[in-house]
């Protein structure tokens, strides 16, 4: 079964201003003019909300899709400070990532929110990128299957995966930010595992089909060998994705 392989940057709460949010994504569209980038991989810009209509406009010569990093499982209300699904699809945005671990740890949320916020995203059509992962702790205890396979589970409760319209991302805690990578032949173990876990809650064309990336700390020296595993469908990159070259080489070497 070969899947497109799919790139997403992940921002985060980066860069600061508006120019230097031009200034990046324009010397990536620079840098990636001479890639047949279509041809052979999918890749989307998830940004901060305030950046979301700006880089879009910026992108709409491209094939290059645009995410956000989090949405309200609400969709309007009395909900200071959030944003929702519906605003985002109203905008034109293709992606949302969803259970990120820094929204897991930082912000409290559960898998339970999580699983609300990707019943609300499919509803507006957005793709939900839902991220899974232990950490250190949970690695060291020896329960990471187990840690994987509950997010799994219950971030997608009574959710109608057919395929496509789900991604999910196996991110590490450990390997989020640090420089420590987890070696591809481990982190192609999990995403094996996730995809018999999607086998089991859905069926095993629905698991053939879904996109599962690989998160934490990759960058354009170890993606070549993350795209090797045959379980591992693409890459979301946080750090590399805001050095405007190193995020060219990166996508050049997939
Ligand atoms: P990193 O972040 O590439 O900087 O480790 C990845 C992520 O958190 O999505």
């Amino acid at each position: 079964m070969s899947r497109k392989k799919l790139i997403a940057a992940n921002w985060k709460l980066n860069p600061s201003s508006r120019e230097e949010a031009i200034d990046l994504i324009e010397n990536i569209k620079i840098g990636l003019k001479n890639i047949d980038v279509e041809e052979n991989i999918n890749l989307t810009f998830c940004l901060p909300f305030i950046y979301l209509e700006l880089i879009k406009n910026s992108l709409k010569d491209t094939p290059f899709k645009i995410g956000a990093q989090n949405c309200y499982f609400e969709e309007k209300g009395a909900f200071t400070g959030e944003i929702s699904a519906l605003m985002l699809k109203n905008l034109g945005i293709d992606y949302v990532i969803l259970g990120h671990s820094e929204r897991r740890s930082l912000f409290n949320e559960s898998s339970e929110i999580i699983n609300k916020k990707i019943s609300v995203a499919l509803k507006n059509n957005l793709l939900p990128i839902l991220c899974v992962g232990e950490t250190l702790k949970e690695k060291e205890m020896g329960i990471t299957e187990e840690i994987i396979l509950s997010q799994l589970e219950e971030s997608l409760a009574y959710i109608n995966c057919n395929g496509e319209n789900v991604i999910i991302a196996y991110e590490p805690v450990w390997a989020i930010g640090t420089g420590k990578t987890c070696s591809s032949e481990d982190a192609n173990t999990i995403c094996k595992l996730i995809r018999s876990k999607l086998a089991d809650l859905y069926n095993s064309s629905i698991a053939e089909k879904t996109l599962i990336l690989y998160g934490g700390s990759v960058k354009s020296s170890t993606i070549k060998e993350q795209m090797k595993q045959t379980d591992i469908d693409g890459a979301l990159v946080g750090g590399a994705s805001l050095i405007a070259d190193e995020f060219v080489q990166l996508v050049n070497n997939c």
